[in-house]
């Protein structure tokens, strides 16, 4: 049997992560290892809420979508039959597209960050990824990939709110430098090679 370990994989939109979760959780199956890929925002009930807020169909306040996200990631860590902990329990690595570094970078802006880093207390207490890695690319490179590739745009998708994004994330790797476990991988190279730089990561570090 593997170790298991749980990964977050962060980054702006468009920055490659959901690429690089699935590669490495391909990577991961064919070393040996059961792996559970999951992402927020979730597909169970309060995802959907957060989904239809981003889409554009509904309207929330800042601070009631921030609140939803904490909320649908305590649902992410504890439901019952697909919640992380089962997963992990079940010996699963489990990789998640997002976690609450994302709340802390995406909501920082419109929303005092501490307020933010403390509404995820709670998850943070619960578990702390083994890492979190930041697929760190350029706004403008990230704005590109968006455009070319996909057929409808989020609320959250443009050049200056990918800016301040970025921003946000590193302002919260540094505030919580000394309390997570942090790597940023360049990802403005091709998938393939950012997924190696990943797997070097995580071979490193002895997480694998
Ligand atoms: P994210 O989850 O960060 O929004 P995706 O993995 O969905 O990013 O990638 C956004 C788009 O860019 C997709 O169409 C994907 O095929 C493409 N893409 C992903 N990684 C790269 C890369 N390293 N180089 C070029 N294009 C990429
Ligand atoms: P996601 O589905 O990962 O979008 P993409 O595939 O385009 O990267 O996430 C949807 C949006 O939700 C994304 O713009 C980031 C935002 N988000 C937050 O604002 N707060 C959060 O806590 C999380 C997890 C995501």
């Amino acid at each position: 049997m593997k170790n298991n370990i749980f990964i977050a994989i962060e980054g702006i939109d468009g920055s490659g992560k959901s690429t690089q979760a699935k590669n490495i959780a391909k990577r991961l199956e064919a070393d040996g290892h059961k792996v559970y890929l999951t992402f927020e925002p979730t597909d169970m009930r309060i995802g959907k809420m957060i989904r239809s807020i981003l889409s554009g169909k509904e309207n929330a306040d800042e601070k009631v979508i921030a609140a939803l996200f904490a909320a649908d990631r305590l649902d992410h860590l504890l439901h019952e039959t697909n919640g992380i902990l089962k997963k992990l329990a079940e010996g699963y690595t489990v990789i998640t597209d997002r976690y609450y570094f994302s709340s802390y970078a995406y909501h920082g802006a419109h929303v005092d960050m501490d307020w933010v880093i403390d509404s995820n207390r709670m998850a943070a207490e619960i578990l702390k990824p083994h890492v979190n890695i930041f697929v760190d690319v350029s706004p403008e490179v990230a704005m590109k990939r968006i455009n070319t590739n996909r057929d409808s745009v989020e609320i959250y998708e443009t050049l200056d709110n990918l800016k301040a994004v970025q921003s946000q994330y590193l302002r919260a790797f540094e505030k919580l430098k000394n309390e997570e476990h942090i790597v940023a991988v360049n990802g403005d190279d091709s998938p393939e090679k950012v997924t190696e730089s990943l797997w070097e990561v995580l071979q490193k570090e002895n997480l694998i």
